[in-house]
């Protein structure tokens, strides 16, 4: 085989076969195939897509050219969830604990944040002590063990991906649906779980901005898993504003130990149950949504789903005082309000530029070696559809620097007000199975 001609192949809308593909993968992690001719082949797909064959054969060619975890020996349904990303999306803290506690265990290998977005793990290093770095065979234990484990990727999975990955940010090639969907995929096969629920976010601070391209995504998403004996289930949550009202890592942990202790803002309780509603019924814990979301509801109510949130922390090693007292995570020096210049609604929240705001305060990376300050982030007190009179405080700025001014202008602007109510958005638009 040769490069050229699948390059050319693509270009004119043709449909690889399962052996091209692998082929071409095998040859490009040998380096066999220089980067210019993968680039080639990653605009031609960007412009042409891919069959639901082809993209399950690219997703399956990336799993096989590196490690995948076995988790047979563990017990029951594993079950995982996945994000697409969003600002202000804490969801895997408090449902991770919500679900294991109910019987159904979740591995789950998370990411770090780069640029406008948070990452799972950041957050949870907010606590002190916390340790997400774990042998595949700790990790299989503690899933065994205490049903939940939350830990960045150990072995080498996946390794074409993450060097294609590299190759479609310098090359425009990232906002590919066939292209994210194999790639996200090639690494949750990898991470051995059984079933996975997706929440593909739709809006300004998400990667998808339409809800057509959101479908079209959670359609391969779905896809690809079940190519891959991985039942799925994926659902389209709104990303016109952030999740929440804490924007920063330690911040978001006080939300989501609020939301564990049946508190919190209603946004991020709905989602979390919903998603773990989803978890339990293709865990097999529950034979109905209904049923499942009591089971949630209860053990938010009678404290289990806070116990296990403990247990997650002494596990890996931090400090579980801080569910009891949230002051003991990082709290940055300064606390300025950022204020409403006139009356009106709230009528949208510039989402992409808020995750900017909290980035450039330190609480995000604008590279991969950025160190971050993890005390630092934003507190929103208005969201999409509230009242506000000029000079009341629109989000509190949560820095460790007094030389935030041009910071504080970007979030003011951030937020629109305008004379009407805007119509209210569900937050949970779309449910794909
Ligand atoms: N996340 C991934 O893992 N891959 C993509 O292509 C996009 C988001």
């Amino acid at each position: 085989m040769r490069m050229v001609d699948l390059i050319a192949k693509k270009r004119d809308g043709g449909t690889l076969t399962q052996a091209e593909i692998d082929w071409m993968i095998t040859e490009y992690v040998a380096d066999k195939i220089p980067d210019y001719q993968m680039s080639a082949f990653l605009m031609a797909t960007y412009f042409k897509g891919m069959t639901d064959a082809e993209q399950a054969n690219l997703a399956f060619a990336m799993l096989n050219s590196g490690d995948r975890l076995n988790l047979d020996e563990i017990p029951g349904v594993k079950v995982d969830k996945h994000s697409t990303g969003g600002v202000g999306d804490k969801i895997s803290i408090p449902l991770t604990p919500l679900v294991a506690c109910l019987g159904v265990p979740i591995p789950m290998i998370s990411g770090r944040g780069l640029g406008h977005t948070g990452g799972t793990l950041d957050k949870l290093e907010s606590i002190p002590g916390f340790n997400v770095h774990e042998t595949e065979a700790e990790f299989k234990a503690q899933v065994q063990d205490i049903g939940q484990a939350i830990i960045s990727s150990s072995g080498d999975m996946a390794p074409a991906d993450r060097r294609i990955y590299a190759l479609r940010d310098v090359t425009a090639t990232v906002e590919s649906i066939p292209l994210i969907a194999s790639s996200i995929m090639s690494k949750k096969i990898a991470s051995g779980t059984n079933a996975l629920v997706f929440d593909v976010k739709v809006g300004n601070g998400a990667f998808m901005k339409s809800q057509a391209d959101a479908e079209k995504l959670a359609r391969a998403l779905v896809s690809i898993g079940h190519a891959a004996g991985v039942d799925g289930v994926a659902l389209l949550t709104d990303m016109d504003q952030p999740l929440g009202v804490t924007i920063g890592n330690s911040l978001e942990i006080a939300e989501s130990i609020a939301i564990l202790k049946n508190r919190g803002p209603k946004d991020v309780r709905e989602l979390t149950l919903t998603l773990a509603a989803h978890m339990l019924v293709l865990g097999k814990r529950a034979e109905s949504l209904e049923i499942a979301l009591g089971m949630c509801e209860d053990a938010l109510k009678d404290g289990r789903a806070l116990k296990a949130f403990k247990q997650l922390i002494e596990r890996q090693g931090g400090d579980s005082r801080v569910v009891d007292d949230p002051t003991l995570l990082p709290q940055a020096k300064y606390k300025v309000p950022v204020t409403a210049a006139t009356d009106g609604f709230v009528t949208a929240i510039d989402s992409n530029a808020l995750g900017i705001a909290v980035m450039q305060l330190g609480g995000g990376r604008a590279t991969k070696d950025s160190v971050l300050d993890l005390a630092v982030g934003l507190v929103l007190h208005k969201k999409v559809g509230t009242p506000v009179t000029a000079g009341d405080t629109l989000a509190m700025i949560h820095a460790d620097s007094d030389d935030i001014d041009a910071v504080a202008q970007a979030i003011q602007a951030a937020f629109t007000i305008g004379p009407v109510a805007p119509v209210k958005q569900p937050l949970i638009k779309q449910i794909i199975k």
